[in-house]
């Protein structure tokens, strides 16, 4: 039995015997850290990725696909990734089984176990977000590959799935890259995020701990794009959250492409990218825009008026009006469809973290993406915008640092179910 369930067991223990001690029957306080009797919640019958809403502020659990990928974007992003200490396939498979059912509650507002509180143990909220809104939290796990290899799974993972490798210009720094498993904890309130990785880690106690921990951050927008930290407009051309032919195409994994028991998932790109803030300060006007190849205010490509305008490279074959080696006309020449098919969705969030050790803005952007194909997707684009013969001028501003490759298993379709659960089967 693995120790983090020992402990909880032994907390269920307790209670059930006279020393037991129900804080929420002794003082007033609001039910969610009350420590009652509170089952984890029940999928609606028919669970799919687009279920209604079951209360205000909160985001679908159950479905058929993880929360947190075509989710609207939350305001706040906590992403952290864990390295196995336990390489028990057991402990491995109840952590996820805790985790899931953790999720399923904090996701619904609700404290993260259902359990009742017995006084001479630790609290099992910690307890920073009781009464706050459940602020849309949603949570998605993924494995990297190193998880499979630690656990004797080697033939569950899928083809061709390894470490994320070091493109031209990296300057990766180990104890920010890689992990065995990521959550990826998104809500409008950074405070639920935080509460949702803490208790998740606490709850993997002995069998996992954490490597890497980010947060990241957009300004206050009710709608519209929001921009990044060098002032531009940054999800402009994003394939829309409901083009489900797209997501089919583009983003969500079948039982083709890879193993049957990951159809429903996708695969995750994460990388911590430094902007040379005080660098780009510096530049024109027209450089900035000639890097990115957007107009800075709008977001309207250089040859446009509106953001959402078509930007036509095939008029400017010399790259005059929209630089060649401009961030857009890299990241999508447009050449039909094979631009079509290496299209990836974006969700990254901006990260301003204080100043690092020579007095610099630590600031950047936490590029996170999904797609269907590490390999024809992400790394074709990647490729084309750290080709030395031609480097995406973005490049002069920026350095990756960290993150890693992960494999996000299917959602979780009902209550007898677990994050992951194909793994194990
Ligand atoms: C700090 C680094 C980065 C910054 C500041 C940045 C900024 C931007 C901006 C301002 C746009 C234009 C608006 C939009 O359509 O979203 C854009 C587009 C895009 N970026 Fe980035 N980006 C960064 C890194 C990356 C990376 C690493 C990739 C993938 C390898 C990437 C892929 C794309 C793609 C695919 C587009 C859409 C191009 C289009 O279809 O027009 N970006 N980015």
């Amino acid at each position: 039995m693995s120790k983090q369930l020992s402990r909880r067991k032994f907390l269920g223990m307790a209670v059930t015997g006279a020393a037991g001690l129900v804080i929420g029957n002794m003082i007033d306080l609001p039910s969610r850290v009350q420590g009652v009797v509170d089952p984890t919640p029940e999928p609606p019958s028919n669970a799919t990725a687009t279920n209604p809403k079951t209360a205000p502020d909160t985001e679908p659990f159950f479905g058929v696909h993880q929360a947190g990928i075509v989710t609207p974007g939350q305001q706040f992003l906590n992403i952290t990734a864990f390295d196995l200490i336990s390489e028990d396939r057991n402990d491995v498979k109840d952590l996820l089984k805790t985790w899931t059912k953790m999720i399923a509650r904090m996701t619904a507002g609700k404290p993260p176990s259902d359990e009742t509180q017995n006084a001479k143990f630790p609290p099992l909220d910690t307890g920073e977000e009781v009464g706050l809104s459940p602020a849309k939290l949603t949570i998605t796990i993924g494995f990297g590959a190193s998880l499979f290899d630690k656990l004797g799974l080697s033939s569950k993972k899928p083809k061709g799935f390894g470490q994320m490798p070091i493109f031209h210009l990296d300057a990766l720094k180990e104890p920010l890259t890689h992990g065995d498993i990521v959550v990826q904890a998104c809500a409008d309130d950074p405070v639920v995020c935080f509460h949702a990785i803490r208790n998740l880690s606490i709850a993997s106690s002995g069998i996992a701990h954490m490597r890497w921990q980010h947060t990241g951050q957009f300004g206050t927008k009710p709608e519209g794009t929001p921009r990044n930290l060098f002032g531009f407009k940054d999800g402009t051309n994003n394939p829309r959250l409901n083009d489900d032919a797209f997501m089919n195409n583009n983003v969500w994994l079948n039982g083709k492409d890879a193993p049957a028991w990951l159809a429903g998932g996708t695969y995750m790109v994460v990388r911590r990218i430094q902007m040379r803030i005080e660098t780009w300060d510096q530049l024109s006007y027209k450089t900035q825009e000639d890097t990115i190849g957007r107009q800075k205010l709008t977001g309207a490509p250089m040859d446009g008026i509106n953001e959402h305008d078509e930007p036509n490279f095939k008029n400017d074959a010399n790259g005059k009006v929209t630089p060649l080696d401009s961030h857009i006309r890299l990241s999508n020449p447009r050449n039909g469809e094979q631009s079509e098919r290496e299209r990836i969705l974006r969700r990254g969030y901006n990260f301003m973290d204080g100043l690092d050790e020579v007095g610099r803005m630590n600031a950047g952007l936490m590029f996170i993406c999904f797609n269907r194909n590490f390999q024809t997707q992400f790394e074709s684009i990647q490729n084309r915008l750290t080709n030395a013969k031609q480097l995406d001028l973005l490049m002069k501003y920026t350095q990756t640092v960290g993150g890693g490759y992960f494999v996000v298993p299917p959602g979780v379709k009902n209550a007898n179910s677990f994050i992951g659960e194909g793994l194990f089967s």
